[in-house]
């Protein structure tokens, strides 16, 4: 008989939806919406495979609810911290995700949210359509440019490297970047690996695309906040529980730094009453990193076929964050 597949929405890519159904038995959440707990705690048992989204958080009870039989869990994204991947080590569940496919998009999304929040796009359009605009003014919307400045990037993984790649032909003045050890992707664009301290003092514009874990967790803190310039930017494309969101509240009403562009948030989505949207000087974007269509597409593919190599006995042909760590 064909494998059992759990597929946890309604409205992923069909390119991807078409592999499984193809080949397997589909048991599906059909809503555009997060499958609630309960649906996916019961839904999820007897079944092979799950094709889930960061949305899904996978952890021990959903994975006991399963039973034996489960052999792969593949996500629809390049993080993996809505799963735990010990419980699933444990019980040899292999793991898929979706590298690479999105770097670029994903790298495209953080230069055009600097860009936003830098030289203030949106609030300027957002004047134009209010009628603010009453003339060409030497001083009106400005904003801090990239030509000359120092750029920050904490975690050199495959998007920190292409952001500072796209970057670094703004002609900016130098790219640091914080990491465990030497990267050598940085030789494209002469990084200089440096303290965290060190690139939160020095940067104009400091980029957050480090994964979370336990140790990241919260790490963008009031103290952290406190070393950055009074005229430095922020970016987070990461996720939002790197930072402490109530001290970044804090420091962007207080103008301890300039500007905050945010990717992700906590929690997604944020309550429209939520102090972050009562700021002038903060771009939000609803986590659309990886949103071009045909990245959509590409990374539905290769979470089907993540699924597929699994139970078909050849788990090789899947990109291992398991063996990464
Ligand atoms: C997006 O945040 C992803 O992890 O793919
Ligand atoms: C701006 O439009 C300029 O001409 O300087």
């Amino acid at each position: 008989s064909r494998p059992r597949v759990l597929i946890t929405r309604g409205d992923i890519p069909s390119p991807g939806y078409k592999l499984l159904h193809q080949e397997c038995e589909l048991i599906e959440w059909k809503k555009s919406t997060p499958i609630p707990r309960s649906e996916l705690l019961s839904m999820i048992t007897g079944v092979d495979g799950v094709f889930c989204l960061l949305t899904d958080k996978i952890d021990e009870e959903v994975i006991s609810s399963a039973g034996p039989q489960l052999k792969v869990v593949a996500t629809m994204s390049v993080g993996l911290d809505h799963l735990d991947l010990k419980s699933l080590k444990e019980r040899n569940i292999k793991v898929g995700y979706t590298p690479d496919v999105l770097t670029d998009a994903t790298a495209e999304l953080t230069v055009a949210l600097l860009l936003a929040t830098s030289r203030r796009i949106i609030q300027a359009e957002k004047a134009l359509r209010a009628g603010e605009w009453t003339s060409w003014s030497p001083t009106w919307m400005c904003g801090p440019g990239l030509a000359g400045s120092i750029v920050g990037i904490v975690g050199l993984g495959r998007i920190g490297a292409r952001v500072a790649e796209y970057l670094y032909p703004f002609r900016v003045s130098k790219i640091l970047y914080s990491s465990r050890s030497e990267k050598s992707a940085a030789a494209a664009f002469k990084g200089q690996r440096v303290p965290l301290d060190q690139l939160l003092a020095e940067s104009d514009f400091v980029i957050v695309t480090i994964a979370q874990t336990p140790e990241t967790r919260g790490m963008f803190n009031e103290e952290a906040f406190g070393k950055m310039k009074k005229s430095s930017i922020f970016i987070n494309v990461s996720r939002g529980e790197i930072v402490d969101q109530d001290a970044l509240v804090k420091v962007l009403k207080n103008r301890g730094i300039r500007a905050a562009g945010l990717d992700v948030m906590t929690p997604e989505p944020i309550p429209l009453d939520h102090e972050l949207l009562k700021l002038d000087n903060c771009v939000l974007l609803p986590h659309i990193g990886s949103a071009s269509t045909e990245v959509r597409e590409q990374m539905s593919v290769i979470t089907a076929n993540n699924i597929l190599a699994v139970l078909k006995g050849n788990p090789e042909s899947m990109p291992s964050p398991l063996k990464m760590q």
